[in-house]
């Protein structure tokens, strides 16, 4: 069965945080919520969608998708849920309430309707008990995370008589339309990751007390030096609210028998309000620009003060399997604070794992998409070494667990692809169904070529990818030589086409090498320069020219360099969560390497059906996007503003982007041929006037400064095509006057500071 229409019951931060998701994904849907008292019994529902509409980050990925959504209210409108294929339950989280909606739907939902519930707690069997048998196959547990268009986890739970093909239907839709990444769990308290994962929080939170530390220096212990997120123990408790966090500890407290109960002081902060970000003050509070950290004596704030330990600093630069190593042997209190949360963490989890999962993949998987771990709990226990984990737990006094005993020598075979299983034995890591992973691709049949930034890789069925792997995937001269060397082998093999993407969980590209720009630029060495940007451009031309199709694969960061590639393809997958731009203008640049002049020829050529169209209208639009660095919140935006059109594709899931883009290289490989060079009419002086009348404009409003008034003028006069009458230019017309005002802009001062202050600081500088 295919899920098409989605029925979700509660509007509160859950529901209508799944509706807003759904309705992104371009699925209709139903919310309804109780009656509201104040004469409009409908507005319950639509308050609710109004927060996820003011909601920051935003909930929606396109706020027009929210006329998707149908609200109402569950006393008059429960009848609109009758032609929904999957309906959500995300109520209060109580059995009586739960109890009481289910008998209703029962008797309005359509015969082959899926029931799911988003509780984080009350067992499954609970909940169905005194349905009927058919509904009772329909029925799951499908717990998504907060908030639920950010974290990619979603614990699937079956009840006791729920049907195979319910839970396939549920999960195929939920990954493939909502992109989630799915585990199944089993029907036990706080499932998989918030059992482990509150488990944790609890964990380091006493052991602030244990060792007298600061708040401060337990999230630097505890946040991306040990592959945890970067909201380390107290900023994740904050965001999460501390009255959440303290429910879901009593209940899984009360739920286990084992003690999840918070300290006194953390119960003290809750009592007198502390809850976090939502009240303003929580373990940090933030007043003005500064934020200040709580003293968990006085209860009191007081200035953050970063830790200085030049261990930790050190540790934070290693590789992943470094810093466990690192952790191994690390002197000092952060090193024996380090030591002992691990080994009281990992030691949780071996004696869980076996009742609440069914494999050791499912439990890493939930604590990386569910809690933004680097690596997984059973990654984390391989890098540190089995044989040092049982002498820790030896010297702590913990016995050693029947899943350690069984792991020798490690958990994962050292490819990745073998594991051990609950049962004892080894058996396949269970794939994620459709995924296709280019960094698990090894061996020299599959690796085509590599260099240090680089590689080219064989996906099968004759297409290649493109595979950039320097510091934020930047683009320099390794991964232009990658990209020149990847053409020329794909043309000279006769492959289908060619893929550009990775597996980077953030990072598409961050664009152009700058240290490489700031060091020809500091030596003067123009004439390097000059050559550096005509290969960048032609780069981005040869993109286009292949003699086979090109589909770039996008996601996440995606800026100035690595935008210019994706828009010479001749398609993009482009993964939902595209953070994309042109922001060269940031760094005191223009797109110089065919961005400027791609926008502007795309653009004018979509005006070419409408014979009145003014051609400025075109220029105006680049202009814009180019002179204000705009970045696109989503994959829908970046298409709303001209970076993606209509034929370019939008993968929900992650995991699953890079086969859609082979996909879409076959499609479109039979009969290739490359796109025809173009030719359109510049504008000329008057569109040049009147944009540098609109950037004077703007400079009189104190909106830019001085130095962005020229930075307007370089942007204004590529795209007009100069400043003379207007004329027909050629791309590499457009070429040429990108590449000089590139040139030109970075013998500037201002230009070579705002570069120094993007290396030094990673954020840019308004000079
Ligand atoms: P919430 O309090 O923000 O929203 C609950 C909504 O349900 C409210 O709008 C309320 O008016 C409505 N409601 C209450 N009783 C109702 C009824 N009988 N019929 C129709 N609507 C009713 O709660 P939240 O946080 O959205 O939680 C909802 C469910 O999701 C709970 O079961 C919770 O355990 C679960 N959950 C919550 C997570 C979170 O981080 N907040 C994460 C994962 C699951």
């Amino acid at each position: 069965m295919r899920i098409q229409r989605l029925g979700v019951i509660g509007a509160g931060t859950m529901g209508a945080g799944i509706g807003a998701l759904a309705a992104s994904a371009g699925v209709p849907v139903v919310l309804l919520d109780v009656p509201a008292t104040d004469g409009d019994p409908g507005s319950t529902a639509r308050k609710g969608l109004d927060r996820q509409l003011k909601s920051r980050p935003p909930a929606f990925m396109d706020p027009e998708r929210a006329a998707l959504i149908r609200t109402g209210n569950t006393r008059d409108d429960l009848k609109l849920l009758g032609d929904c294929d999957l309906v959500i339950e995300a109520i209060v989280e109580q059995l009586g309430p739960k109890k009481d909606l289910y008998s209703r739907l029962e008797a309005v939902l359509a015969p082959h309707a899926i029931v799911a519930s988003n509780t984080s707690g009350i067992p499954m069997k609970l909940l169905v008990e005194g349905r009927s048998r058919g509904f009772r196959e329909r029925f799951l547990g499908l717990h998504f995370f907060n908030p639920p268009r950010y974290l990619h986890l979603l614990e699937i739970i079956a009840a006791p008589n729920t049907s195979d093909a319910a839970i396939d239907a549920a999960r195929a839709f939920c990954e493939r339309t909502l992109g989630k990444g799915t585990i199944r769990a089993k029907d036990v308290p706080g499932f998989v990751a918030n059992r482990l994962g509150v488990y944790g929080m609890v964990l380091a939170l006493r052991m602030l007390d244990e060792f007298d530390f600061t708040i401060d220096e337990v999230d630097a212990i505890t946040g991306p030096v040990l592959a945890r997120a970067k909201s380390a123990t107290f900023r994740t408790a904050d965001l999460t609210g501390l009255d959440v966090l303290n429910h879901v500890a009593s209940e899984l407290t009360r739920a286990t028998g084992e003690d999840f109960e918070l300290p006194d002081w953390v119960k003290q902060l809750v009592t007198r309000g502390s809850l976090g970000e939502k009240s303003g003050a929580g373990f940090y509070r933030r007043i003005g620009k500064e934020i200040q950290t709580l003293d968990r004596k006085s209860l009191d704030y007081a200035p953050r003060k970063p830790v200085a330990s030049a261990d930790l600093d050190a540790m934070a630069k290693l590789s992943l399997p470094e810093r466990f190593a690192r952790v191994r042997d690390l002197k000092g209190k952060y090193g024996d604070f380090a030591r002992a949360y691990l080994a009281r963490l990992s030691h949780f989890v071996l004696e869980r794992t076996p009742q609440i999962a069914y494999d050791i993949p499912s439990v890493d998987r939930a604590m990386e998409w569910g809690y933004a771990w680097e690596a997984g709990p059973f990654k984390q226990m391989d890098m540190l070494g089995l044989r040092y984990l049982r002498s820790a737990f030896k010297a702590a006094g913990l016995s050693e667990p029947r899943l350690l005993s069984k792991a020798f020598p490690k958990y994962y075979a050292n490819d990745g692809t073998a594991v051990l299983r609950l049962s004892g034995k080894r058996g396949p890591v269970p794939p994620i169904d459709g995924a296709l992973s280019v960094s698990a691709i090894t061996g020299k049949t599959r690796v085509l070529f590599s260099n240090d930034d680089a590689r080219l890789v064989d996906l099968g069925d004759g297409v290649a990818c493109l595979e950039f792997r320097s510091k934020m995937n930047t683009i320099g001269a390794g991964v232009i030589a990658a990209l020149r060397e990847s053409l020329a082998r794909a043309a000279r093999d006769g492959v289908a086409g060619l893929v550009i993407g990775n597996d980077d969980p953030r990072t598409f590209t961050a664009g152009a090498d700058l240290s490489m720009v700031a060091a020809l630029a500091a030596k003067g060495d123009w004439r390097h320069l000059d050559t550096a940007v005509v290969e960048f451009q032609s780069c981005s031309m040869a993109i286009r020219a292949a003699p086979f199709p090109v589909v770039a694969a996008p996601f996440g960061l995606t800026l100035g360099g690595g935008c210019e590639f994706s828009l010479h393809a001749d398609a993009l997958q482009a993964h939902a969560e595209l953070y994309m731009g042109l922001v060269e203008v940031g760094v005191g640049l223009i797109p110089g390497g065919g961005g400027t002049k791609e926008l502007l020829f795309r653009f004018t050529q979509e005006l070419a059906p409408y014979d009145e169209a003014d051609p400025f209208d075109a220029v105006r639009r680049a202009f814009k996007l180019i002179a204000m660095a705009t970045m696109s919140g989503s994959a829908l935006e970046a298409r709303k503003l001209g970076f993606l059109r209509e034929r370019d594709g939008i993968s929900m899931n992650r995991d699953l982007l890079i086969a859609d883009a082979k996909r879409r290289v076959l499609a479109l490989a039979p009969g290739y041929v490359s796109p025809t060079p173009r030719t359109i009419q510049a504008v000329g002086a008057e569109g040049f006037g009147n944009l540098q009348y609109a950037a004077w404009a703007m400079r009189e409003a104190g909106q830019i400064t001085d130095f962005e008034v020229k930075l307007a003028r370089e942007v204004a006069y590529v795209l007009c095509g100069g400043d003379g009458p207007p004329r027909s230019v050629t791309e590499q017309d457009i070429l040429d006057l990108e590449r000089e005002s590139f040139l030109k802009l970075l013998g500037t001062k201002e230009t070579q500071e705002r570069i120094a202050h993007m290396l030094k600081t990673g954020k840019p500088l308004r000079n």
